[in-house]
């Protein structure tokens, strides 16, 4: 049975028990504690909590979900997927435990032709919560399934919540015996990879509170009714009833395996996972391969572009182990154009997009694989040199080289492993991992502090949505209904303190959609609150954060919101004037010039777009061009709402990773089908009212991501003023006309850089004068010459290189060591050579420039006959050159 199947199936037997059908969210959904959705009860969780009231009793879905805490796992076990798709019944205060039981067991067992999985009801083991007799006796009076196949486990198990504070609740979790074949006997307690789990069902009866790990936290309330939250994993199903070994094999996913297999000149032998040998190695490779491939492929077309943050990251992770994997089993070259494809011709039967969408998610992938091979060849480069090093050197490569290739230059440490085991080298990988979690404990800490304004989010639980009126009015009367500060609710704000106010209804816009927050006061009797933000805290709930101008501010006080009207009005033109851009840009660069983010705020717009080029003067004057032909034209800009489905027949543009209501949207247009987009901000009536937009440029964010930013009305028009000065400005300083300015300049910058070659050449014939005449100075050390001297301050390194070499090479009666300093900024230049005399007798310009190193606190390397160096304590300049000659005198003959 397709993996397309076990969907369907799914849902229509749920369908068949009176669920609405639910359509999947974006993977990057909008909730402050995950960076992906990772469970198909992401998007129902406000109404487990009872923040708002579902819009359905009974629902379920089918949610694309992406999940890395396993990475590792992926291809080593038969189970482990970065992407999979979690199928879902959900009840929200309706029925529980025995019939969501029962119609699992249904579902589960009833046979194919009669639309079921048709699983052997004797194979299957469900585990209860230790303490879940009412779970358990279901199970085994109900169902009658014999009580040596069910069994109870532990909080780690079968208590399910989403790892931090919020709903949770026993769980049930079915496993499917796979048969001796696959491991040991006795249970999902012994072994995961034989009886396979398939379905997790959660009775959703509790609140946890915070707490590190899956089994120490605590219970901290009832939620207001009990809830069922299940996730069958589709591909699992599809495992087991397409009768293959691993997930990795079913039909959306083995295509790219085969393929992978094509362009490699090795085989997969489908090796089971307790083998070890080096052939079950590739096969974990090809198994990541066609894993990470199509995550990649359903992360991108889910508008994720890669980066070194956040969402970006987990893409960029996963296509560099990609990437990495296919060259583990020798494919060289990029294969994402090989193998993406073919995860989309299998994937898009479910998710027709990814075809109408190929060309913008192409060009972000084969961007980053681009991008990501020349880093490859580049930390080669810089690799090949650390293993120089550390064989001259001896012992294995430090963990702070392979640290720096990995956290600088994106290079994975197994590749590291690989090209050091390639020349006889280990990696000091203990160093390594210890840099390593340092640098995760940084990150941790610093995510902490950046969340601590106001991550714990249950103060906002306690209130409703707010009602917003600013479309209609700039003015609204409303009630207290909360002030917070640091998290928690007080009784009242007094003046100069900053505290968040909560409203019944508003006029203040909530930062969104890339709109920032209105700007105004709230006024309520004699106080008055200056409002400095306005953001989303839940769903639709608006929090304002103000100071207290004057007064008291208290809950239950009415109040009036006043927006500035003069800031309002500029925004409305900077967010009229990102669609006007929008929309000209895919005029000029066609239609895969997709908005990928946006920002804007009075005066000025940015705007994000998928695009894998800069774009050149005739493109930006071309975009220009046409947005000011827009506004010229007067576009009427109307706001309609309608349904999803409704929207995108009319073909509105949706931004990625937004999750919309489907049963209402609102669309807003500019000269009807000319700009068509889904959004929730403030809009001019008629597109001359922007004024005018003009755009600054446009930059790179990112592998197939550019950027392009402008001004409109007002700051436009000064934007404009300020370049002509600055021209003017220039014209008077180089008495040119303005015509003229651009040969004047050129000509400059060809003198200066005239003038400068000349001036190098100057300093270095001084310094090579400079450095002749100390050639006397040499002490004679056991028939070798000594040269050790501090050069005149701020010369540059590659000057003092030079000089050292040549002073050198120009003694060649006798065995040579030169080794010249220079400082510059306190820090110390320092480069020893030896001529070709003193290598025959065996002087190590490395080892005399490391012994210079040691003694002066510094570091440095090279060959034998020419090293270099730098940093350690000028004051301790003197030691370091007896330290050279020290060592001179030691291997040169007596
Ligand atoms: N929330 C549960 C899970 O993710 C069931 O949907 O496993």
């Amino acid at each position: 049975m397709k993996a397309a199947e076990v969907r369907n199936r799914f849902v229509n037997h749920f369908v068949k028990y009176g669920h609405d059908v639910v359509p999947g969210v974006p993977l990057p959904f909008d909730d402050p504690n995950l960076l992906v959705v990772n469970s198909g009860m992401v998007q129902f969780v406000p109404y487990y909590s009872g923040d708002i009231d579902p819009p359905w009793v009974r629902a379920t879905s089918v949610q694309k979900c992406v999940r890395t805490i396993d990475i590792e796992e992926v291809g080593k076990t038969t189970r482990h997927g970065t992407f999979f798709q979690m199928a879902g019944n959900f009840c929200f205060g309706d029925y529980f435990r025995e019939e969501a039981i029962a119609m699992a067991w249904e579902l589960s067992t009833s046979p194919v032709e009669e639309g079921g999985f048709g699983l052997d009801p004797e194979r299957i083991w469900p585990t209860v919560f230790e303490t879940d007799d009412e779970a358990y006796d279901l199970w085994h009076h109900k169902i009658g399934v014999p009580k040596e196949r069910i069994q109870r486990r532990g909080m780690e198990d079968n208590l399910w919540s989403m790892g931090i504070p919020g709903p949770c609740g026993p769980s049930s979790e079915l496993f499917y015996d796979r048969g001796p074949a696959f491991g040991a006997e006795g249970g999902p307690e012994v072994d995961e990879d034989r009886y396979m789990e398939f379905w997790n069902l959660v009775f959703m009866t509790s609140i946890r509170g915070p707490g590190q790990t899956k089994s120490d936290y605590q219970l901290v309330g009832k939620l207001p009714h009990n809830n069922i939250d299940t996730g069958l994993g589709v591909e699992r199903m599809a495992t087991l009833l397409q009768g293959v070994d691993n997930l990795y094999e079913i039909d959306e996913t083995y295509p790219v395996l085969r393929r992978a297999t094509e362009l490699s000149d090795r085989v997969y032998s489908g090796s089971g996972t307790s083998d070890h040998s080096a052939q079950a190695q590739t096969d974990v490779q090809f198994r990541v391969i066609a894993d990470h491939v199509r995550t990649a492929l359903m992360l991108i077309g889910d508008g994720i572009s890669p980066g070194n943050e956040g969402r970006g990251y987990v893409l960029r992770r996963i296509m560099r182990r990609a990437i990495r994997a296919a060259r583990l089993v020798g494919i060289t070259g990029p294969v994402f154009p090989e193998l993406l494809p073919i995860s989309r011709d299998a994937m898009s039967p479910s998710y027709p997009e990814l075809d109408t969408d190929y060309d913008r998610i192409a060009m972000i992938a084969y961007g980053e694989e681009d991008a990501f091979l020349r880093t490859l060849s580049s930390g080669t480069t810089i690799l090949d040199l650390a293993v120089r090093q550390t064989k001259e050197r001896g012992g294995s490569l430090p963990g702070k080289e392979a640290f720096t290739l990995h956290d600088t230059y994106g290079f994975p440490i197994d590749l590291t492993v690989e090209i050091a085991a390639e020349h006889g080298l280990t990696v000091d990988e203990s160093e390594f991992r210890r840099l390593m979690t340092e640098q995760r404990q940084r990150a941790k800490d610093d995510a902490r502090a950046r969340k601590s304004g106001g991550a714990d989010m249950s103060v906002y639980r306690d209130f409703g949505p707010t009602q917003f009126v600013g479309y209609e009015s700039l003015e609204a009367d409303a009630k207290v209904l909360g002030v917070i500060k640091d998290g928690e609710l007080v009784r009242v704000a007094t003046p100069g303190e900053i505290v968040e106010v909560v409203l019944d209804r508003t006029s203040f816009y909530a930062e969104s959609g890339g709109q920032v927050a209105d700007e105004g006061v709230i006024e309520l009797g004699d106080a008055r609150l200056r409002v400095l933000d306005a953001q989303k805290a839940l769903k639709e709930l608006v929090v304002h954060r103000v100071q207290v101008e004057s007064g008291e501010l208290t809950a239950g006080l009415a109040a009036r919101t006043l927006v500035d009207p003069e800031w309002r009005l500029a925004a409305r033109q900077a967010h009229s004037g990102t669609h006007v851009v929008h929309a000209a840009l895919r005029e000029v660069l066609g239609p895969t010039a997709l908005q990928s983010g946006s920002y804007n705020k009075p005066g000025y717009l940015r705007l994000d777009f998928a695009w894998s080029r800069a774009l050149d003067g005739l493109d930006l004057r071309g975009v220009e061009e046409s947005a000011n032909a827009a506004l010229r034209r007067d576009l009427p800009v109307t706001v309609e709402y309608m349904t999803l489905g409704r929207a995108r027949e009319l073909g509105a543009l949706a931004l990625f990773g937004e999750t919309y209501d489907s049963t209402s949207v609102r669309v807003v247009e500019m000269g009807g089908a000319w700009s068509r987009e889904l959004c929730g901000g403030t809009h001019v009536e008629h597109t001359s009212q922007i004024g005018i937009v003009t755009l600054t440029g446009d930059s790179s964010v990112g592998a197939g991501v550019r950027r392009l930013e402008g001004h409109v009305g007002i700051d436009a028009v000064r934007f404009l003023a300020n370049e002509r000065s600055l021209v003017s400005n220039l014209s008077s300083l180089l008495k040119v006309s303005s015509g003229e300015l651009v040969d004047r300049v050129s000509g400059l910058v060809q003198r200066l850089r005239a003038v400068e070659k000349e001036l190098v050449q100057i300093r270095s014939a001084r310094l090579a004068a400079e450095a002749s005449a100390l050639v006397d100075c040499a002490e004679t050390v056991h028939g070798a010459r000594v040269l050790t001297t501090a050069l005149p301050s701020d010369q540059q390194a590659g000057d003092v290189r030079t000089v050292t070499v040549k002073t050198a090479n120009g003694i060649t009666d006798a065995p040579a060591v030169v080794l010249f300093t220079s400082l510059s900024d306190g820090q110390i230049t320092c480069v020893c050579a030896v001529n070709k005399p003193g290598v025959k007798a065996g002087l190590s310009a490395a080892s005399l420039l490391e012994r210079f190193a040691a003694a002066t606190g510094g570091r440095g390397g090279g060959s034998a006959a020419v090293a270099q160096g730098g940093g350690g304590d000028p004051r301790s300049i003197e030691a370091g050159f007896r330290a050279v000659a020290a060592l001179v005198s030691e291997t040169m003959p007596h």
